[in-house]
């Protein structure tokens, strides 16, 4: 029941200057961030997180996006992460995403606009979708050693 899952802040996140608010979003519920770093990554790597949209319309535009800034890659372990990541985030189209996600706060726009100017859309953050995407997705992006085992003061209290 314990996973772990990854979260990207996306170049958006980055340039918006709104990583410590979404990094507040998980440890403030309880989950621990056990990896943690910059990263600009080019297109190669993004067609190895992306792999399953490589053939959609929408592809160039996120691949352009994506490797336009650094992004911070964070690696998140909780009970049930998986899931409570994905609650925490909100829906993928920040238009339906509810208020209190991380997309319904601080996102603004909708597939029809995105896809109407050719663009990805600008949803700040990446989540794994499954534990199975969750357990790939970090070891894509973590060595072993870039993850960390320790207890977090509350352990208690939370775990
Ligand atoms: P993410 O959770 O990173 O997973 C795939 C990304 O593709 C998604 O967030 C969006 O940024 C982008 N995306 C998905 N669907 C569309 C779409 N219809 N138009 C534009 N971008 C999309």
């Amino acid at each position: 029941m314990i996973e772990r899952t990854l979260v990207l802040i996306k170049p958006d996140g980055i340039l918006r200057g709104l990583v410590g608010e979404i990094i507040k979003r998980f440890e403030q519920r309880g989950l621990k961030v056990v990896g943690l770093k910059m990263v600009w990554i080019d297109k190669s790597f993004a067609k190895k997180h992306y792999a399953a949209h490589i053939e959609k319309d929408f592809y160039k535009g996120l691949e352009e996006f994506i490797t336009s800034a650094p992004l911070v890659a964070i690696a998140i372990e909780g009970i049930h992460a998986v899931e409570y990541v994905r609650k925490i985030v909100g829906a993928t189209e920040p238009k339906s995403a509810e208020l209190g996600t991380i997309r319904g706060d601080f996102a603004h726009t909708s597939y029809k606009y995105s896809d109407s100017k050719g663009i990805t859309i600008k949803n700040l953050v990446h989540a794994s979708g499954s534990v199975e995407e969750a357990k790939k997705e970090v070891a894509l992006w973590f060595t072993p050693t870039e993850i960390h085992t320790y207890k977090i003061s509350q352990e208690k209290e939370i775990f």
